[in-house]
């Protein structure tokens, strides 16, 4: 078969590379793709939030199955333009994407079906917004309703904060553009869990458990970033936990959606907090996680293609999954700067060595391949990834790996995982 996978982060390195150890699996385009998808596989240029380039490239490459990565191609409707023309594609529709695209649209969802979540108002103008803040105590979440690419959630621990974050999201002045509707959200206090789930639109199958760390800083202090690494253990997620979530929060949104005429398919991501009353709902993606999918897929022993196609193709029930026991950890090396502005094209150095460490995989995001040399081209970098007998051994080898490799500026945490190994 040949697949072609959206996308050009470590998600879809990922992607690339447990695709690639599928036996059916003949030959892999990526589009745009990145440095290390460059290496395994064939990059072709596309601009992913460019609905009509996306569709050139698939009709130039005809591929047997389109995997997509990113939000953004699944929110210009990438998904249903290729069903319409009979392709079989990995990822859910334009109108499923909403439960990642449109925050008052999941929660609504979640209190249509009930689905546990943080108590909340939709605002549709800045003075409605203003006069519902009081209702709510202190720290309140307020977040942008659409996309936002990690900077639309903004926790307030003052009125004055919450007031300026109204005034700058429905003005513009935070996200660029104004926002119609902003969603303010009870704050939750407790430890993340990312839960994904495959699922055919009807059928749901568990991934591994794993926690991402958002912070930039140690401790988990310092700005929201895209994630800065991600741990993963059987542990984190007992048998009775994990059948609660998929009884009372992945089934009931698969079967919810189906039941308002929005199947959906493709990787439903639950983000969930873990909170003293139960676990609720923060925040659904319609997509794999990212750092996550590089700690989850490290994991996987069974063939990613079949389950994939069985998503695309109804039968999930039949699908089968084997996991590594023990223990994944993925630290993100970030360019000097990120979140904020840094700069590109900084020579990467050490990455055969790093690789020589045993259980080490090194996924790429913002790189690209100039001549023989890896260059960064992005915030977040590189997510070195190793599994192991149990978490500790994974992180040593994760973190003797990132030290063979350098960039200037090259920026990680030394804590992935210290909630897990610090207890
Ligand atoms: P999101 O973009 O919705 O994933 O939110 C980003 C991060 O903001 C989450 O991973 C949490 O750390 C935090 N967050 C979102 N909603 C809440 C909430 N209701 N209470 C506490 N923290 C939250
Ligand atoms: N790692 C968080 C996300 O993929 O949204």
């Amino acid at each position: 078969m040949k697949v072609l996978v959206i996308g050009a982060g470590g998600r879809e390195h990922a992607l690339v590379w447990a695709l690639k150890k599928s036996p059916r699996v003949s030959e892999i385009v990526c589009a745009p793709g990145n440095g290390g998808m460059a290496a395994i596989a064939r990059c072709v240029a596309a601009r992913l939030g460019d609905l009509d380039d996306l569709l050139r490239v698939v009709a130039a490459e005809h591929p047997d199955l389109t995997v997509v990565g990113p939000e953004l191609p699944l929110s210009l409707g990438l998904v249903d333009e290729l069903r319409r023309r009979g392709l079989a594609v990995f990822g859910p529709t334009q109108a499923a994407a909403m439960l990642e695209t449109s925050k008052s649209f999941a929660k609504r969802f979640m209190q249509r079906h009930n689905i546990p979540t943080a108590n909340y108002a939709v605002c549709a103008s800045r003075e409605e917004a203003l006069e519902t803040l009081g209702r709510f105590h202190l720290p309140l979440v307020i977040k942008a309703d659409g996309l936002a690419a990690g900077k639309g959630v903004l926790i307030c621990e003052t009125k004055a904060e919450a007031e300026q974050a109204i005034d700058g999201l429905f003005s513009g002045k935070l996200l660029g553009t104004a926002e119609k509707t902003v969603v303010l959200e009870e704050f939750l206090t407790g430890e993340e869990l990312s839960f994904l789930v495959l699922s055919d639109g009807k059928h749901v199958a568990p991934l591994v458990p794993s926690q991402d760390h958002k912070r930039l800083g140690e401790g988990d202090t310092g700005p929201n970033t895209g994630g800065m690494g991600v741990y993963s253990t059987d542990a984190m997620l007992d048998d009775k936990m994990r059948d609660w979530l998929l009884h009372h929060v992945a089934q009931p949104t698969i079967d919810g959606m189906a039941a308002e005429d929005t199947p959906f398919s493709g990787v439903l991501y639950c983000g969930l907090m873990m909170t003293a009353k139960g676990p609720m709902v923060l925040e659904y993606n319609a997509r794999f996680g990212d750092p996550e999918t590089q700690a989850i897929l490290a994991r996987l022993d069974s063939d990613l293609l079949e389950a994939l196609e069985a998503c695309v193709e109804g039968r999930l029930s039949d699908a089968e999954f084997r996991w590594k026991p023990g223990a994944s950890a993925c630290v993100v090396a970030a360019s000097g700067g990120y979140p904020g502005s840094y700069t590109n094209g900084h020579k990467i150095t050490g990455l055969d060595e790093a690789e020589k460490v045993p259980g080490v995989v090194v996924f790429h995001a913002g790189t690209t391949l100039v001549d023989r040399d890896v260059l960064t081209a992005g915030g977040r970098v590189l997510g070195v990834t190793a599994t192991g007998n149990d978490l500790p051994e994974a992180l040593k080898r994760a973190y003797e790996a990132i030290g063979k490799i350098g960039f200037e500026g090259m920026y990680y945490r030394k804590d992935i995982g210290w909630r897990a190994v610090g207890k």
